[in-house]
């Protein structure tokens, strides 16, 4: 195989071998390239590179990209970046389909077994979810079925946690997030920012969420057409859950039986994260939680561990 170069004094292109200075077929580039990045100041950095490096270098040596394989790769990846605005990061998408979002959540989660199980964060969060009054209903549009969340968040010992901080989002019953639909839903439909009582309990109103699919109308959708995935993730409802002292926990609660719960297009289901929410018919505790009898209703606790 050859190489078309342009030499150093011009534009004249030379045709060399590939492996005219001996470096691409045995381990000398990827020394080479690895030894370039010998005075990086940061040894992290220097680490991380390093270890990049030679996985893209046995990337390439095991699947042998044609030249234009690889130029759909960039094209891919540039596509990828000139997708993401202010209120789309198809990055993000693409780490959430490859599985290394939840790869990253993983080994960043070295909790104790009593802990609350992460999982991804997702691109619809807010830095700026609206406060609310516990019990408020985040659903500011109606028509899906009522439900109340509740329960106490605590540490792994078992003490409740007074004034926890939790954060709240989930798509509406059509499965969109009110920033995909800014024409469609008021702001902050869907979202809350919640402060436990003394006792570390908190319940809120909602719908119960629908499954939904993530963004297909970018290049992350061409991929799973692509290979013939479906974008569709299982009911949730997404928690940021922090308390002074404590390691906060990014996570959600998925609606058993919910459809996807074996496929999530993002891998993020985890079995300990799975909670019913019971049908209730109770009028007295309708009335309790100010919603129409009969009404959904999931129960769980949320547990963190010590910073
Ligand atoms: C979400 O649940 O909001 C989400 C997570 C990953 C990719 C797309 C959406
Ligand atoms: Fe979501």
């Amino acid at each position: 195989m050859t190489t078309e170069s342009t030499d150093t004094t011009g534009s004249t292109p030379s045709v060399r071998p590939a492996d005219a200075a001996g470096l691409t077929a045995d381990a000398g580039l990827t020394e080479a390239v690895v030894d370039s990045l010998r005075d990086t100041a940061d040894p992290r950095l220097r680490a991380l590179l390093t270890a990049l490096t030679r996985h893209l270098h046995a990337f390439v040596r095991e699947t042998e990209p044609t030249i234009a394989e690889w130029e759909r790769a960039i094209g891919f990846l540039t596509a990828t970046g000139q997708t993401c605005t202010d209120t789309r990061q198809e990055f993000i998408l693409l780490s959430d389909v490859l599985g290394v979002s939840m790869l990253v959540e993983s080994v960043n989660g070295h909790r104790g077994p009593a802990a609350t199980e992460s999982t991804v964060l997702g691109p619809f969060h807010l830095t700026e979810s609206p406060v609310r009054a516990l019990g408020a209903d985040i659903d500011l549009v109606g028509g899906g079925e009522p439900c109340v969340v509740s329960g106490r968040v605590l540490a792994a010992d078992g003490t409740p946690l007074p004034g926890a901080v939790l954060d709240v989002w989930q798509a509406d019953t059509e499965g969109y997030y009110d920033v995909q639909q800014p024409d469609v839903q008021p702001p902050g439909n869907g979202r809350g920012l919640f402060t436990a009582d003394g006792d570390g309990r908190f319940w809120f109103r909602t719908c119960v969420p629908s499954p939904y699919p993530i963004p297909t109308d970018g290049p992350v959708g061409a991929l799973l057409r692509a290979t013939g995935r479906h974008p569709f993730r299982p009911a949730h409802i997404h928690f940021i859950v922090s308390a002074a002292g404590h390691t906060p926990v990014t996570t959600h609660i998925f609606v058993a039986g919910s459809d996807y719960l074996d496929s999530d297009a993002v891998f993020a289901v985890k079995e300990s994260l799975v909670q019913d929410f019971t049908q209730t018919d109770d009028p007295s505790l309708a009335r309790e939680f100010g919603v129409a009898n009969p009404f959904r209703h999931a129960r769980f606790d949320l547990v963190l561990e010590p910073v």
